[in-house]
């Protein structure tokens, strides 16, 4: 079977417009080192975003505030060095990208460069959208995040459903407008209802990928250690467990500590003569 017929062939921002265009969703998860990378290089996920959650996932922040572009460009090189297929979107951190067009310019080639990334991310709408176009027009392909965007968490008062009421729903629709008009090839919708996702959808011709958006998104996009069920206990609305991976971590790592305290590993198969 050749690349084109299994799928496996390398995700370019045109292949996943056409996507769209065909009706077919897109799939995308959230990956922050290169040994997942090579286990979703085993499936036919679309796109893997080095998200700045990693400052929740990996790092232990209690938001994502404090991650630097150095910390983007660490892990999302860790990824690139191992994925193969799946278009590679690394987030682009708070503060990196709001202050002036030729410091989002600076930090979004660093991020490229340094990682070998095919585009970056950036949260927020018409105010960015500068920045966002001059990158563009440099080359440098721009996912939007639009809806909850967690770098403005202190402003936003919380990790709640935005875009509830007619005047907020109406300025998301805008900024996905604007954002599209700016050059950006695709946008995140974080947990907005699903009527104002669909309309959104339906509105802008580039891809929407929806987190906590509904099921009418152009695709999905979930954080790979929640959909994978680390930790049992966190399970919000939007997420669905596909594993209960915290648990079987937990047993195999109880089983290997009682194994040593019990003189039952290394056995002889593990010993050298
Ligand atoms: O940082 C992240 O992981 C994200 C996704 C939740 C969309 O932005």
């Amino acid at each position: 079977m050749s690349k084109l017929q299994t799928g496996s062939r390398k995700r370019s921002t045109t292949s996943l417009q056409l996507k769209k265009n065909a009706g077919e969703k897109l799939s995308m998860i959230t990956c922050y080192d290169s040994t997942f990378a090579k286990l979703i290089n085993k499936t036919d996920v679309d796109m893997v975003l080095v998200g700045d959650s990693l400052g929740n996932v990996m790092m232990g922040y209690k938001n994502t505030l404090s991650v630097t572009v150095e910390d983007m460009c660490r892990y999302g090189a860790s990824v690139a060095r191992a994925l193969e297929s799946a278009l590679l979107v690394v987030d682009m951190p708070f503060m990196s990208y709001n202050v002036s067009t030729p410091e989002t310019l600076k930090n979004a080639a660093q991020i490229v460069r340094e990682t070998g990334c095919q585009a970056v991310k950036m949260e927020g709408g018409l105010q960015i959208c500068e920045g966002l176009k001059a990158c563009v027009d440099a080359g440098i392909a721009v996912m939007g995040h639009l809806g909850l965007t967690p770098q403005s968490i202190n402003t936003l008062g919380g990790y709640k459903v935005q875009g509830r009421d007619e005047e907020a729903a109406e300025r998301i629709l805008s900024d996905a407008i604007a954002l599209e008009k700016a050059g950006a090839f695709s946008i995140v919708l974080e947990m907005v209802p699903s009527n104002l996702a669909k309309r959104v959808s339906e509105t802008v011709k580039i891809p929407v990928i929806g987190i906590g958006a509904g099921a009418e998104t152009d695709g999905q996009v979930l954080v790979l250690q929640d959909l994978l069920g680390m930790d049992s206990e966190f399970k919000p609305k939007f997420l669905k467990h596909y594993a209960n991976l915290g648990e079987v971590i937990i047993s195999a790592i109880s089983e290997y500590d009682n194994e040593v305290k019990t003189k039952v590993f290394p056995g002889e198969e593990n010993s050298f003569s």
